[in-house]
């Protein structure tokens, strides 16, 4: 395993690039970024797709306060498993965290709980800091599933992962389980929750990593929103009650929106 993670410093801004952004677009990016990006105590993330990742390391320079992660992880550090990439090899190609339950693998590509759990547990087995995307669906929202929809799907990686979240929280270093509270609803559809609505969520996330991780633990852990955040939105929603992030898809693609919502997070 790489050295221990802890949990990134102050509120995160991660940018998830989805299939945008091959190597030259990726350059560009950081032609603008790095003239516009300050990002203080804020942690910025960026998931460019694979095949981007080395013209990221190479835009992102020596420039400090960006990270990046990788979108997809399989289980397995290796094997014939065609199309797919192990959290060992992302960790040596420079990524410091993994996307793990994106809606899009879960309701696109048929990603299962269980398979997010081994995906976590993989990650942090190779010293990548998970980011567990969780949320509910328009119909189980309107149908009053909220509350039971991400509860499975946190349980379905604490339940398994948290020996190690609990150990790594107690010593004050090990790696960090990320969440991130993505209503799908809101997701690529400009329809952004309310920060009413990311504070009701976030508020649970928090109770139940409480009731699996402990206290001290709960505190620490960064749990972010994402669904159409955007230059105009990120302020408000990062003011509410136990947001600790944002996770950007559309906006975080153009570089100058981008750093509009670093800006945001002082
Ligand atoms: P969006 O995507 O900001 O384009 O809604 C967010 C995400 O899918 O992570």
């Amino acid at each position: 395993m790489r050295d221990a993670m802890t949990q990134p410093a102050g509120k995160v801004i991660a940018g998830n690039w989805k299939m945008h952004h091959g190597p030259a677009a990726t350059l560009d990016f950081f032609r603008t970024f790095q003239l516009q990006e300050s990002p203080g105590h804020t942690s910025v993330i960026l998931f460019p797709p694979a095949v981007s990742f080395a013209a990221a390391r190479q835009g992102i320079g020596k420039s400090r306060g960006v990270s990046l992660g990788v979108q997809n992880i399989h289980w397995e550090p290796k094997g014939a498993f065609t199309g797919e990439l192990s959290a060992e090899m992302a960790a040596e190609a420079g990524a410091s965290f993994a996307l793990v339950g994106h809606s899009e693998r879960r309701h696109g590509f048929g990603e299962t709980d269980a398979e997010t759990r081994l995906k976590v547990e993989a990650a942090l087995r190779a010293g990548l800091a998970p980011i567990l995307c969780v949320g509910e669906t328009l119909e189980e929202r309107t149908g009053g599933q909220m509350e039971a929809v991400v509860i499975r799907q946190l349980d379905a990686v604490l339940s398994v992962a948290g020996g190690t979240l609990q150990r790594s929280g107690r010593e004050g270093a090990g790696p960090a389980l990320l969440i991130a509270y993505e209503p799908v609803w809101a997701i690529g559809t400009g329809r952004t929750a309310t920060p009413e609505d990311a504070a009701e969520a976030h508020a649970l996330i928090r109770a139940r990593l409480a009731v699996a991780l402990g206290n001290s633990v709960a505190r620490s852990t960064k749990v972010l929103y994402g669904g159409s955040v955007k230059p105009e939105n990120a302020a408000e929603l990062l003011a509410s009650q136990d947001v600790d992030g944002l996770l950007v898809g559309g906006a975080s693609l153009d570089p100058v929106s981008f750093a509009q919502i670093v800006a945001a997070a002082g």
